[in-house]
């Protein structure tokens, strides 16, 4: 088998268009603010995407860079004053914080009606009690591929391996919502093959490079790739990718160092799934629609209310 390809970025953009759509008829301007603390390599990566997709888009952008030793103190005090920002609709703090600051605390400040990324204790629960909520990004993207790929959800067993805040547990959330049998696994996990060769669909989000094999999969199952790894090492590219893909590859590290790959390997994957996304050009690509139509989500909600339309 030869698996097929879902495309983040034919999904993501049919999303960002939807957005604009919306965004046209909209009687204000949204504003997405991206806090972002210290010097971390990824998150400087991925913000910066945050802030042009939203420039592209029509919604205002407010980027705040703070220096690292921002105090936990400090940052609270700019999340409360975001809070109460009328022209602030979606509040962004990225992640990992410095060693410092205690995430949980930074996340429980953020206004439950501005949090865009669904972090805060509140949109949690709420996702967990099903009810309307704003859900993470990144398991709500994965949902969106499966949906508009007609992949279906309904009574199959999907496999949810990692169970991080971010995208683990709400994945496994989101896939029971869409009536899935689900199976949580993660580093403790005995008999890890047995589990997630049963799955329909496997999510990967362990970030550990190249981590499932052909062996984790079932023949004609749907592999979804969250991680995001570097690999440098050309002999283990060389055990990653075949030959339709290798040679890009090498270059690639040849030029930049290192070459992007996920949790899985795409090699097996490919020769035991009947679907299968790409790292790059995967669910990353996603993560950042549906951080746009989250902002537009809350922005209506919260304008409007304010309203009392
Ligand atoms: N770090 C890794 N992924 C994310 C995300 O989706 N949102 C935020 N705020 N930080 C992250």
């Amino acid at each position: 088998m030869t698996a097929k390809i879902l495309s983040g970025a034919k999904i993501a953009n049919e999303i960002k268009q939807e957005v604009a759509e919306e965004i046209a008829i909209l009687p204000f301007r949204a504003t997405l603010t991206v806090v972002r603390v210290g010097e971390d390599k990824a998150s400087a990566v991925y913000v910066g995407s945050k802030v042009k997709t939203s420039e592209e888009l029509g919604i205002i952008s407010e980027h705040l860079h703070l220096s690292a030793e921002t105090t936990q103190a400090e940052l609270l005090e700019i999340v409360e004053k975001l809070n109460t920002r009328d022209d602030v609709d979606g509040i962004l703090v990225q992640l990992p914080l410095p060693k410092h600051i205690d995430e949980n605390a930074i996340l429980e400040k953020i206004s439950p009606e501005k949090d865009v990324d669904g972090f805060s204790p509140i949109n949690v629960g709420r996702l967990w009690q099903s009810q309307n909520a704003l859900a993470p990004c990144t398991p709500a993207g994965v949902i969106e591929i499966l949906k508009r790929s007609n992949i279906e959800i309904a009574g199959r067993h999907a496999v949810v391996l990692g169970r991080s805040n971010i995208v683990g547990k709400p994945m496994a959330m989101l896939l029971l919502q869409e009536n899935a049998t689900v199976t949580i696994c993660h580093s403790r996990t005995k008999n890890l093959a047995e589990i997630t060769r049963q799955a329909d669909i496997l999510v990967a989000a362990i970030g550990r490079t190249g981590f499932v094999r052909g062996e984790h999969i079932k023949e004609g199952a749907t592999v979804i790739d969250v991680g995001i790894n570097n690999v440098s090492d050309i002999e283990f590219a060389r055990e990653l990718f075949d030959e339709t893909e290798l040679e890009k590859r090498l270059n690639t590290i040849g030029k930049r160092g290192y070459t992007l790959v996920g949790d899985v390997n795409p090699k097996e994957a490919r020769e035991r799934a009947a679907y299968f996304t790409p790292v790059p050009g995967g669910v990353g690509l996603l993560t950042v629609a549906m951080l746009m139509k989250n902002t537009i989500e809350a922005a209506k909600k919260r304008r409007i209310m304010m309203n009392g339309e």
